[in-house]
């Protein structure tokens, strides 16, 4: 019996909570082995999913250290966290904190993701978290979301790593789902400009030839990306579905756009619940 769905419970920016009770259908119906999410982020579509067997991973060192430690002790860092509140003093004294233990540093981890500004992990030169408080209101954390996430992330083995490590280990019977940060090569807007540092159009390059060679291992691969040609060129033969969403980066209705995103998938998915296109070669 097909288990149910987790929402994430970390913020983060180019999340795929919008996206995952569509695509994580799709990707179900082509899983017959292990579940690869090699950008994992606040991982939307692996917690939607539910693999029983998953390898995920992200470059992001202090976001798998946290997952690792919620993974065990999830209870002892929500507790931590409701010892803070989410007011602006109280903000900033955690963030200039450098707390000694696992479950300090995790709760830390929590509590900034939750109350600073747009879910975003930014570190200055010196490698300090520099992303201002973010005014939200909201609850800081619920500990049933916790829970119930960190049950999932128990059968997953977890690791710090460049996508490409990840991706080399899929072959026949497992589905990759790639989400990286979003670039193209010419110049674009700010969004894509900050993200160059983060992710070049070389690393977009070196992406697309490691999916084209799991996908030769009988892989099934989909790779999340912008809504251009640029993008898509680098994937001739595979098939492509379009996806609508409001952006998230203004926060008043009149600043905030709709924003077309594309999935590429290395085989014509097993779904009718979304319209592919082959793309040329
Ligand atoms: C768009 S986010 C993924 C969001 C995720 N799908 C979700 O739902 O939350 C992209 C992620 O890629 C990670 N990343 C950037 N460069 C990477 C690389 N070379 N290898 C692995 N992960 C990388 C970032 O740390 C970030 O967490």
């Amino acid at each position: 019996m097909p288990v149910s769905g987790i929402e994430p419970f970390l913020k983060w920016p180019g999340g795929k909570r919008w996206l995952s009770s569509v695509l994580s259908a799709v990707l179900q119906a082509e899983l017959s082995g292990t579940y690869f999410e090699p950008f994992l982020g606040a991982g939307a579509l692996f917690l939607a999913m539910r693999p029983k067997k998953a390898v995920l991973s992200d470059v992001n060192a202090d976001l798998i250290e946290f997952l690792k430690t919620v993974k065990r002790y999830p209870e002892l860092v929500v507790e931590s966290v409701w010892r803070l509140s989410n007011s602006e003093e109280c903000y900033y004294r955690v963030r200039g904190s450098v707390p000694r233990t696992r479950i300090g540093r995790a709760a830390r981890f929590l509590y900034l993701n939750r109350t600073c500004w747009g879910g975003v992990y930014r570190l200055n030169k010196e490698g300090r978290f520099n992303v201002p408080f973010g005014n939200s209101g909201r609850i800081i954390c619920n500990r049933d979301d916790v829970v119930l996430a960190s049950t999932a992330f128990r059968t997953a083995k977890l690791s710090a790593a460049d996508f490409e490590k990840t991706m080399a280990q899929a072959g026949t019977g497992d589905v990759i789902y790639a989400d990286p940060p979003y670039t193209t090569r010419g110049a674009g807007n700010g969004f894509i400009r900050y993200n160059e540092s983060l992710f070049r159009w070389e690393d977009q390059l070196r992406l697309a030839k490691v999916a084209r060679e799991a996908a030769e291992r009988q892989a099934f691969v989909a790779v999340s990306g912008l809504n251009h040609f640029e993008f898509i060129d680098l994937y001739p033969g595979w098939w492509v579905a379009e996806f609508e969403r409001a952006s998230n980066v203004g926060r008043d209705l009149q600043s905030r756009v709709r924003i077309c995103e594309v999935v590429v998938f290395s085989r014509r998915p097993n779904a009718d619940s979304i319209v592919t296109v082959q793309i040329g070669r």
